[in-house]
């Protein structure tokens, strides 16, 4: 391992727990558009945070990805916006139409569920290549 990869984290349990808040704050949303008033924070206040929250654990994925010179970078900064602008669209939609923001939510979901358990299970399985070896340039199929 490398001294830059020693000071560079990509610790299973702490990804599985951002995994898992990402997915919870999206229930949480759904949840609130059901009773938009008698949940609090609210519904405006949960899309920024899960907003907020996705576009930080975005960044350090990539950054990590760019640091381990990640050769599927590319798809997976993709699948990345392609949340952030779903989410970006369903914000502009409230309050007008719970129904359609709550069908895209579980879009979203079911998206970024999948996201999870392949293209993230696929870096973190690089990643404890690479770390092993300290180079991509070393990394052996
Ligand atoms: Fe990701």
């Amino acid at each position: 391992m490398s001294a830059l990869s020693e000071n560079c984290h990509h610790d299973r349990a702490t990804v599985d727990g951002e995994h898992r808040m990402q997915i919870e704050l999206i229930e949480a949303l759904q949840a609130s558009l059901h009773h938009p008033t008698g949940t609090r924070p609210g519904p405006t206040a949960l899309m920024d945070q899960l907003q907020s929250f996705c576009a930080a654990h975005f960044m350090s994925e990539e950054l990590l990805m760019r640091f381990c010179a990640y050769p599927e970078l590319d798809d997976h900064i993709a699948d990345h916006e392609r949340t952030l602008d779903t989410l970006a669209g369903i914000a502009l939609n409230q309050p007008g139409d719970p129904a359609a923001a709550e069908a895209r939510l579980s879009e979203i979901k079911g998206f970024l569920t999948a996201h999870i358990r392949t293209r993230d299970l696929a870096f973190t399985e690089y990643y404890r290549r690479w770390s092993e070896v300290g180079s991509a340039d070393r990394l052996v199929e």
